[in-house]
């Protein structure tokens, strides 16, 4: 990832600050400072904050597709975990007309995607309190050289957000990391005749003077990254399997370049390129086994985390990606040009709500712990649909992949490895690998056990090696250190 400017802001600690109520406050966890303005994250520095905790986020907006704006309210629900006199909140571009913090007028400056506030009175640790700010403007998209559009995407007939690592920061004020999970609520206003989807359940959805709100509720806690948001014309299904209630939104103009078999006379002049066509059944087809797909994890992995699921599908032909977005993956068109991609990109993005979402990232750094896992699941989907078993995914990649690709040690990729291939299918030959060395019962024990016993918490790569090593009973150390940590091609035992 390109988007990102390498700055390293100085972490400025007001020493001496001290305020007129200094001396209740250090009775009650020390007197009061700034909560830094990261979370801690060596590969993006200023990402998420500290000091505090989010509860729950409540948005309230309106996006208005004539003008590409984006305006309204978001409220934040939140706790100190140190006394505090200032704190951080991500944001990104919008302009503010309002903010208060506990209902009163905090004083706020902005720099570096950083927001700045310091609140009439300074924050007691473990006092919750309450952040609403009120905005607007036109969200910027995030714009990379070779993987195109993703963010805040302004479309043909309303707008799409899907984005990792960032994105949430461009739309509303967060604690932008995976380690700040919480709850979230969109309201979202859109012209009548359009939908606005977004994720969890949607609860209402009423009209008045030309204006139609969709209110959708997420009951799960899911980092600030996960939430979407689609603007435009959809077709919307709601529906119920096994107990999971399903929202798709499918815009009905999807295309697609459909994939051309190879030449047979690799000589000869390329044909023309071929036109997009019309994807829409392909996508309908897809979604529809999403309850199967769910079932099959299910057995696999223990039960689905989330009480809702469901998928979206806009018409934006240069979105090059899918994105596990908490019960509601959104998904580029083009993966649906290939009958086989269409489906086991489903299974890669419902694999993620529990190794990604549920299980959720403490630091960027263990993203094979999100990749890897998500493309063992394709190759396990494709092993009971007689397509290609994981050992033969695994012998292909090992004979055929290029130097370059044994070069990336996964465990630690570097901020602009983070979506490597390597770490996607090298990860998933590591799992390949434990479950050769362990054998399928500890493998498969391991797998369940590390999606059940940390479902909702924040994990690192040394966590799921111990719990590897505690299941198997043996000691995996040269396994990992040679398949996570070494940038060379792996010995085969
Ligand atoms: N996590 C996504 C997946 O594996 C891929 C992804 C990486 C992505 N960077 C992105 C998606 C940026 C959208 C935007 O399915
Ligand atoms: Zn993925």
């Amino acid at each position: 990832m390109t988007h990102r400017p390498a700055v390293l802001m100085a972490t400025t600690v007001l020493v001496g600050l001290v305020p007129a109520t200094a001396s209740a406050q250090e009775e009650e966890g020390g007197s009061p400072s700034p909560g830094a303005p990261g979370i801690g994250d060596p590969y993006f520095p200023l990402d998420g904050n500290g000091g505090y905790d989010v509860e729950h986020y409540d948005l309230d907006l309106r996006y208005d597709p004539g003008t590409d704006v984006l305006s309204g309210t978001t409220t934040i629900e939140a706790e100190a975990t140190q006394s505090l006199s200032a704190f951080n909140l991500d944001f990104v571009g919008l302009d503010i007309s309002e903010l208060t913090v506990d209902g009163r007028p905090a004083t706020y400056t902005r720099a570096e995607g950083e927001l700045t506030i310091t609140p009439e009175r300074p924050l007691r640790e473990e006092h919750a309190f309450e952040v609403v700010v009120t905005y607007s403007g036109v969200p910027a998209t995030i714009q990379a050289p070779l993987i195109g559009p993703s963010g805040f995407i302004h479309t043909d007939d309303g707008a799409l957000v899907i984005g990792e690592p960032d994105v949430a920061a461009t739309w509303f004020p967060a604690n932008d990391h995976p380690l700040d999970a919480a709850t979230v609520d969109v309201a979202i206003a859109v012209p009548e005749g359009l939908e606005g989807i977004s994720n969890g359940a949607l609860e209402d959805a009423a009209t008045e003077d030309g204006w139609t709100t969709w209110a959708w509720e997420a009951e799960e806690p899911m980092a600030p990254y996960l939430t979407t948001l689609a603007v435009g014309e959809f077709e919307v299904s709601e529906y119920e399997a096994d107990g999971i209630r399903f929202w798709d939104a499918i815009d009905l103009d999807t295309t697609a370049v459909p994939f051309l078999p190879p030449p047979e006379d690799p000589a000869a002049p390329p044909p023309p390129a071929p036109e997009p066509v019309s994807v829409v059944d392909q996508v309908r087809a897809a979604l529809a086994r999403q309850p199967e797909i769910i079932g099959f994890l299910s057995g696999v992995f223990g039960p689905y985390p989330f009480s809702t699921s469901g998928g979206i599908v806009d018409a934006v032909p240069e979105l090059r990606f899918a994105l596990e977005n908490q019960t509601r993956p959104v998904y580029a068109p083009g993966f649906f040009a290939d009958p086989v991609l269409a489906d086991t990109v489903v299974v890669h993005e419902l694999a993620h709500q529990w190794y990604g979402d549920s299980v959720r990232l403490a630091a960027w750094q263990h993203i094979w712990l999100n990749e890897g896992f998500a493309t063992y699941a394709e190759w396990l989907w494709l092993e009971q649909e007689g397509v290609a078993t994981a050992q033969e995914q695994f012998d292909a990649i090992y004979t055929g992949a290029p130097p370059e690709f044994w070069q990336v040690a996964i465990g630690d990729p570097g901020p602009d490895g983070i979506f490597d291939i390597a770490v996607y299918f090298r990860g998933a030959m590591a799992l390949h690998t434990l479950r050769q060395v362990v054998g399928d019962t500890a493998f498969f024990q391991i797998l369940e056990e590390w999606a059940t016993s940390r479902a909702g918490e924040a994990v690192t790569t040394d966590e799921f090696t111990a719990l590897a090593e505690e299941l198997a009973g043996r000691d995996l150390d040269d396994l990992f250190q040679a398949w996570l940590f070494t940038p060379e091609r792996p010995a085969l035992g």
